[in-house]
């Protein structure tokens, strides 16, 4: 993953620097291939936060303790690109509400019906997902179940995620109609989604990179736009067979738009999206 942060930089010798990045490429994806100003503009960040002045002293702190973990994935956290907004690439939301109209219209409906936003940022991802299959469900067939999840590396996005707390500015992508049934006012202009669909969806911290030890499976619908575009080839490759895995026979994966590049997937086929990287697991 590449990453994109820079400031004041503190002087780190080069080989614990190299050692540093080499540690970010294998445990995050993360590749920093521009210069040293990115990750040290992070260090100085962090050691202004922690209101320590000595390079020396901070990088001590990564031994081998739960402190040292802790601030690993507060580094981390810096280094990751967070951008996200609700219905961001409009068109793959209309596909998503082409395939649950058709889910729940042709054939024995499902009784329930799950999703996952991988990569979910702040959570409009997921909440996007969420208004879109809710409205659905409740025209066609209000008695399906569904619950939704998000994952991402960084807890900072996941702790914003489960609040569910934007600015009002922050809500004007979403279209006419769901703002009103899904959002609720909140002090100071800002919008919460509602507390019915808070309840039935769940964040998580979760690295895409040990997502084969993690505890998710058979979703319906799984969508991970703008996050693999910034993972070498193999391991985006890698993502998305952890991905397929994890999909039911005859569900969706949405990746962003031109992210498919590499998609050499046997299970799954593309759909006609103009737009979108739509792909329906048909096997394995
Ligand atoms: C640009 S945002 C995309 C958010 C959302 N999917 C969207 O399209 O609006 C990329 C997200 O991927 C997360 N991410 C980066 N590397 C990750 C990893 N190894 N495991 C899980 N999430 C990761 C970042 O923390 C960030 O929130």
């Amino acid at each position: 993953m590449k990453a994109i942060v820079a400031s004041q930089a503190p002087e780190l010798g080069r080989a614990y620097l190299l050692k540093l990045m080499q540690k970010l490429h294998t445990e995050v994806g993360i590749s920093i291939d521009s210069t040293q100003s990115v990750i040290s503009g992070c260090i100085q960040a962090r050691m202004n936060y922690l209101g320590c002045a000595d390079v020396g002293r901070y990088l001590a702190t990564f031994d081998n303790s739960i402190n040292a973990r802790a601030e690993w994935l507060a580094l981390v956290d810096l280094l990751t690109v967070k951008s996200t907004r609700f219905f961001r690439q409009p068109e793959a939301f209309v596909c998503l509400a082409d395939y649950v109209e058709s889910l729940l219209n042709q054939g024995p409906a499902p009784s329930e019906l799950s999703f996952w936003s991988a990569g979910c940022s702040y959570g409009q991802e997921l909440y996007s997902m969420a208004m879109v299959v809710d409205a659905i469900v409740s025209r066609h067939q209000p008695w399906v179940q569904w619950h939704g999840i998000g994952t991402d590396i960084s807890f900072r996005a996941i702790s914003e995620a489960q609040r569910g707390i934007y600015p009002a500015t922050a809500v004007d992508s979403i279209p006419e109609g769901f703002g009103d049934s899904y959002l609720d006012e909140k002090l100071g202009g800002r919008k919460i989604v509602t507390e019915d669909l808070r309840t039935r969806t769940h964040f998580f911290h979760s690295n895409l990179l040990h997502v084969d030890g993690a505890p998710f499976a058979d979703f319906n619908i799984i969508f991970c736009q703008n996050v693999l575009i910034y993972f070498e080839r193999d391991r985006q490759r890698w993502i998305i067979d952890q991905l397929v895995n994890r999909l039911r026979l005859g569900g969706l994966l949405v990746l962003g738009a031109g992210e498919d590049v590499t998609l050499q997937n046997q299970s799954v086929c593309r759909l006609p999206w103009p737009g979108v990287s739509a792909y329906q697991k048909t096997g394995g």
